[in-house]
């Protein structure tokens, strides 16, 4: 495989970077999951504006323009071979003495890009996942995509060591913020019900690419906080991310949603979402 490491095209065993960068040493850094499907990129440009606001909310610079970001995103696909998979990207402040505070301005950024290839990602799912709670213990602005992600990690390995397929999280006074690495959606009736954007979630990509799609199919969509109770006893369930599309949740906590089979509505949006991609 060929990585992308600060300027250079390398093969994936020369790829360094050092034991004092930031990313390292504080998750001093943010990063973005792209999807290629037939080789071609999913919403580069949603996931480039989102990069430049978690840079800017973290107050470090683009390190590079857009365009040669994209340079960079299609000459890894290219070089790879990639028909389906991901293209990983990773920019931190870069290496400097430890410290708390910053490091000079001048200090150069660590950007690192690698593909994944996934064949048949896009298949259709043979059964839904099924979800275990667990609560959220991250920190307060999990609207910056940071690579500080112990927390998700841990609560996914406490939810499939008790045998799920991943977690959904809960702030006390039990309403979900999201998956550990995916937006989490109900459906009651003919109403989609997802978390309202604020710093408790992720802005996810995926999630305003399905609530325009879902609007524009005339389906009913409410952004607001729901509880667990509220899960449990829905119609349907899913959840979206760039890596896994929309993706049909059948339990929640060990309850069955609805008739414990993938929900209708579900499909459905996985279906013009794929379309669209496409
Ligand atoms: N995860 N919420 C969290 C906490 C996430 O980590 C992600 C993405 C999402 C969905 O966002 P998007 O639709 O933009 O992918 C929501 C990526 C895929 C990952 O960490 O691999």
């Amino acid at each position: 495989r060929t990585v992308y490491v600060n300027g250079d095209y390398l093969p994936e065993s020369e790829g360094r970077v050092s034991i004092f960068d930031r990313g390292f040493l504080f998750a001093d850094g943010v990063y973005e999951v792209t999807t290629v499907l037939d080789g071609k990129l999913v919403d580069f440009d949603g996931h480039a504006a989102r990069l430049e606001r978690s840079l800017r909310e973290l107050d470090m610079p683009m390190p590079m323009t857009r365009d040669a970001l994209l340079e960079v995103h299609h000459r890894l696909v290219a070089e790879n071979d990639i028909d389906e998979g991901l293209v990983y990207l990773q920019v931190t402040r870069g290496a400097a003495d430890r410290d708390f505070a910053y490091p000079a301005e001048e200090t150069e950024q660590t950007v690192v890009l690698f593909t994944q290839a996934k064949p048949g990602l896009a298949k259709a799912p043979e059964k839904g996942l099924s979800v275990d709670l667990q609560p959220d213990l991250r920190w307060g602005r999990r609207d910056i995509k940071t690579v500080q992600l112990l927390y998700p990690s841990m609560a996914k390995m406490a939810a499939k060591r008790a045998g799920h397929d991943d977690a959904w999280m809960h702030e006390p006074g039990g309403t979900i913020t999201e998956g550990t690495s995916n937006n989490a959606y109900i459906v009651k009736g003919n109403t989609i019900v997802t978390r309202q954007l604020g710093n408790e979630i992720l802005h996810g990509i995926t999630r305003a690419a399905v609530l325009r799609l879902a609007r524009e199919a005339q389906m009913k969509v409410e952004e607001r906080a729901f509880t667990v109770e509220e899960a449990q006893s829905a119609d349907e369930a899913f959840v979206t991310s760039a890596s896994t599309f929309v993706m049909p949740v059948t339990s929640i906590g060990g309850k069955a949603v609805g008739d414990g089979q993938p929900g209708r509505i579900a499909g459905r949006l996985r279906e013009i979402y794929l379309d669209e991609a496409r």
